[in-house]
């Protein structure tokens, strides 16, 4: 019998290193914890390390004669385990499940186990956790027996039937004399078919299908027996579905044509870390039902069995992927070194374990794998791996895909070739060529959009791409965008929607995740349409747009919130599924627009308002065809913060656990949004096991009882003591104040002129209550860079405001809240004329282009992981970008690239990207760097360029790099 071994272990975190024969002596170090468990998101200051982690327990063996089995689905990473003193086995892969038959190692009666947990920095891209991460299981079998995963399910339409094959795989001395019986019941229990024999096919008349929208499922029991006793039972949940991929028309489902509407998630539950918990899942999937998800790609790992249930009970597709790396790491410590040794295991666990989930469409066998580009060794690991996959998938439930970001190379390209249907990571752009070329490919975005927002954090104009700020936060706008990813939400929306034989895309993210907090390097991913903590950000509303049809559930969403200075000028967005849209500040119409939001019909799927704030309410509201108002929403100018209101989901729907939203509201009710107070959260009948916001910047614990409101917002995890029996959960505001906001008045408008060459501005802040502080006022121009155009001079919260030039600029007031990045920025614009004078308005550049610029001389880098040194930009690996702003090539142009740099881990890749702002055209020239263990400079050809471009280079994971410097030749 299979049972749960979560219970009585015991943890102890030790230096990187420390042997199984210390561990033993150090019991007293040892400390209980619950499995799953994630030793790494205790302390959010450390949530990388070098540790070995070590796990210490006793279980009971009734009947040493039996096969004791012991099943982890998960322990990152490099895990050993000892059993009674003995070795009884390793696995190095973080993510798959592994079955150790200890059966020679036990005895009758209590038996010891350690495991221990061999854990180096880095070893992966993103927030990996450590630790027994997922559930832990025993397994007592008869000496014959089915092995766990050892069933085979594969179904197929024919005619109105479906055809059933059955297997099971039978091992042990009296395999030959077993026999087994399979019983398969319908959603209600009632027993459809009843069929005996290993190997056995039979047809199902005209079943219940399953589909994302309609998740049908059959249970199948398999029973196992040898002289009419039965020795084995097991039950697994199966589907019948028909599923048409066309490399011209697309996807069809159950005869169906319908487009992937998918996300990418990491594999994090924010405050809870990586310790799986099925019901702070479920949550999240609920979320993304309503967005109007229908598939989701597990990148970059092999995930939580439950997880897969979720998804066949649910009704999501899935996409299920193996790995982030073949035989070239993208980290020091990460999984290639084990490849050689153990990726022909990993993939029989990974395929055997998921393959007869209905909701299983594709095997990703890699995510953005140098190896298929580098070489034509890329090619034999593509097809070893398809043959990996098709041995344990022979009839093939799910087809092999890639999802690659090398797709303009030909080594790329013949491991396309391999493949069933060919991923797009981020490259839109080639798809038409493509598909005129490979006519038999069949294609999806397997990683699209790639936006980066903060939630209720705005960045004005929207004109304007401001990816990075002082606050560290990106801006909800759609207006912060990376140098791989889409470039707006309308790009990435209309491109895939308008055309027929992609079979959808895969937005990264769904979720926001730990680690990877491109363009910063504070904490949190800011590409979720969600945030850690589950609260929706505004993006979540536009791609809802795209994904929920009219007919369904009409809505409108109006943003930003609205909360800022009198006089300044904010751009207002409205997503909506509704054909026709209007907005209404307090009751006067800005006007109506037609939404273009039905595939072909054009790219304004977001209706944009430029707006002069005024205090008061800002509707929206959305029309049908026939001019009627089916849906609204509104925004409400709203004060300090007088009372928290907690929002808890209905009763039981996520078994034991219970998710508290508290918000914020002002004296009149109305949500105050950019509420950041501390709150103190106290709960009865649970246990408070988690407080996110998900500020990407906030360092605060995960367990403590008190936390910062973010966005008005905060969420308390609590476990119910009994499932099903009352929590109570109080929050109440402490008495310690921060600055909310800023308001800026200007004495003499926002006009000057020679006869109004100053002004005073002022800087109210609230709550008045907060303790005074320094503000920092600044001069910018709309690109948010400093200007000259005016000058400011401050004294604690009055600045005089002079105009030295004509033009455009903006008056910036930050407040720090005593961290070292800006809390609140408040922002009025303002315009000079007639005041003439020459002055810099930021924006111009010093024309350069044809002498040698150094790296570290980069307008902008941003990305994970690189050291920005005096006259090198050293180690650059995952997804960087390093910025110059524009240069001007002239009419004769340019014709090659010197760079200088070295690559001492392999050839290296670089983007070369220019980019037209004005015109929104994006060329890119992809440049292989040799491996070099010295610097050296390498000329590359890049045909002629002229005219002015704004020019960056592009670093992809799996990149290592030295920068040193570059120098375009005409
Ligand atoms: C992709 C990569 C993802 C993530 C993403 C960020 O290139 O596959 O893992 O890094 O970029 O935009």
């Amino acid at each position: 019998m299979k049972r749960l071994f979560n219970d009585g272990w015991k943890f102890w975190k030790s230096e990187y290193g420390t042997g199984y024969e210390t561990a033993v002596k150090s019991a007293d170090k040892f400390t209980s914890v619950e499995i799953p468990h994630d030793w790494m998101i205790e302390d959010p200051h450390n949530l990388y390390g070098t540790n070995t982690g070590w796990y210490s327990n006793r279980f009971e063996v009734v009947n040493p004669d039996k096969k004791t089995f012991l099943i982890f689905d998960g322990i990152y990473m490099d895990s050993i385990v000892y059993i009674n003193g003995q070795e009884a086995g390793e696995w190095k892969n973080g993510y798959t499940q592994f079955v150790l038959d200890v059966s020679d190692y036990v005895k009758k009666g209590e038996n010891d186990i350690y495991v221990g947990v061999r854990c180096r920095y880095p070893s992966s891209r993103w927030y990996s956790g450590a630790g027994i991460y997922r559930n832990v299981w025993i397994d007592e079998l008869d000496d014959t027996y089915i092995p766990e995963n050892g069933i085979y399910v594969h179904s197929k339409k024919m005619g109105k039937d479906y055809k059933l094959t059955l297997q099971a795989e039978i091992l042990g001395t009296k395999a030959e004399k077993a026999e087994v019986l399979y019983r398969l019941f319908d959603d209600e229990n009632r027993e459809v078919d009843l069929i005996g024999g290993k190997e056995i096919s039979f047809f199902i008349n005209d079943p219940k299908l399953w589909s994302p929208e309609n998740p049908n499922l059959y249970k199948l029991e398999v029973i196992l027996s040898i002289d009419g006793r039965c020795i084995q039972k097991k039950k697994i949940n199966i589907g019948f579905k028909d599923l048409k991929l066309d490399s011209a028309e697309g996807l069809f489902v159950n005869g169906e044509h319908i487009k992937l509407q998918g996300v990418c998630i990491h594999h994090d539950l924010g405050a809870l870390g990586v310790a799986f918990n099925k019901n702070a899942m479920r949550r999240r999937l609920c979320q993304f039902k309503e967005l109007g998800v229908n598939a989701i790609r597990l990148t970059h790992n092999v995930y939580a069995p439950e997880l897969l249930d979720l998804a066949d009970e649910m009704g999501f597709f899935i996409i299920s992927e193996a790995f982030d790396m073949w035989e070239k790491a993208k980290t020091e410590y990460d999984y290639a070194q084990f490849w050689r040794d153990f990726h022909e295991k990993d993939t029989e666990s990974w395929v055997k374990r998921d393959r007869n989930h209905v909701s299983v469409i594709m095997w990703s066998i890699g995510n953005e794998i140098y190896d298929t580009h580098a070489s034509v060794r890329g090619v034999e690991i593509t097809k070893e791996l398809r043959g990996l996959v098709e041995k344990f998938d022979p009839l093939k439930n799910a087809l092999v895909t890639s999802g690659s970001n090398y797709m303009p190379w030909e080594n790329a390209q013949k491991c396309a070739d391999e493949l069933e249907v060919v991923g797009y990571n981020y490259a839109e752009r080639l798809y038409e060529k493509h598909h005129d070329k490979h006519p038999d490919w069949i294609i999806y975005g397997s990683e699209t959009y790639s936006l980066v927002h903060s939630r209720n954090i705005y960045h004005f104009p929207l004109g304007e791409k401001i990816l990075m700020d002082t606050d560290l936060q990106c801006s909800s706008l759609g207006n912060s965008t990376t140098g791989w990813g889409a470039e707006s939400f309308e790009y990435a929306i209309c491109n895939d929607r308008d055309l027929k034989y992609s079979l959808g895309q895969f937005v990264w993210t769904g979720y926001d995740y730990i680690g990877e907090p491109t363009p910063y390097q504070t904490k949190n991913s800011y590409f979720g349409l969600i945030d850690t903590a589950g609260f929706n950000k505004d993006a979540y509303y536009v791609w809802k747009s795209a994904w929920v049809s009219c007919e369904k559930d009409p809505f409108v969403h109006v943003f930003p919130y609205w909360d800022f200075n009198e006089g300044q000028c904010i751009d207002v967005r409205v997503a909506s599924n509704c054909s026709k849209v209007e907005l209404f500040l307090n009751g006067k119409s800005l006007g109506a627009q037609k939404l273009s939001n039905k595939p072909g019909s054009g790219n304004h799927i977001l209706a944009d308002y430029s707006v002069i704030y005024e205090k008061g309410t800002l509707e929206a509201v959305a029309y049908d065809e026939a001019g009627n108002i089916i849906a609204r929403d509104e925004r409400k100018s709203f004060g300090d913060v007088a009372s928290l209101k907690i929002k808890a989901d209905a009763e039981n729907t996520f078994g034991d656990l219970v998710f508290a939203e508290i918000s914020a509201f002002d004296a009149d009710g109305n949500p105050v949004e950019n509420a950041n107070n501390y709150v103190h959260v106290s709960v009865k009948g649970g246990k408070l096991i988690g407080l996110d916001n998900g500020d990407s910047t906030d360092y605060d614990s995960y367990r403590a009882d008190t936390r910062r409101l973010f966005g008005g917002k905060l969420l308390a995890i609590v476990k119910a003591d009994k499932e099903g029996a009352p929590v109570k959960v109080d929050a109440m505001l402490s008495q310690k104040i921060d600055i909310r906001t800023i308001k800026l008045f200007s004495e003499k408008g926002q006009k000057l002129s020679p006869d109004v060459k100053s002004t005073v501005v002022t800087a109210e802040i609230f709550p008045a209550s907060a303790p005074m502080q320094k503000l920092k006022f600044r001069v910018l121009n709309r690109k948010g860079k400093d200007t000259k155009l005016a000058q400011v001079s401050a004294d604690g919260n009055r600045a005089i405001i002079t105009a030295l030039g004509d033009g455009y600029f903006k008056i910036r007031c930050e407040a720090y809240n005593g961290a070292d990045s800006a809390k609140v920025i408040s922002e009025l614009d303002f315009v000079a004329e007639g005041i003439g004078g020459n002055v810099a308005d930021g924006t111009e550049k010093e024309l350069r282009t044809y002498t040698e610029i150094l790296a570290p001389d980069a307008d902008s880098i941003y990305g994970d992981s690189f050291l920005r040194l005096n006259d090198i930009i050293q180690g650059i690996g995952n997804n960087v970008t390093v910025g110059f702003g524009i240069l001007d090539f002239g009419d004769k142009g340019a014709n090659s690239i010197v760079i200088t740099g070295r690559a001492i881990k392999g050839a290296n890749t670089i983007h070369l990207r220019f980019y037209d702002e004005k015109s929104g055209k994006e060329e890119r020239e992809l440049l292989e760097f040799p491996e070099k263990q010295d610097y050296a400079s390498i000329t590359f050809d890049i045909g002629n360029r002229s005219g002015k471009w704004d020019v960056s280079f592009i670093f992809l994971p799996g990149s290592y790099f030295d920068f040193m410097s570059f120098k375009f030749m005409e």
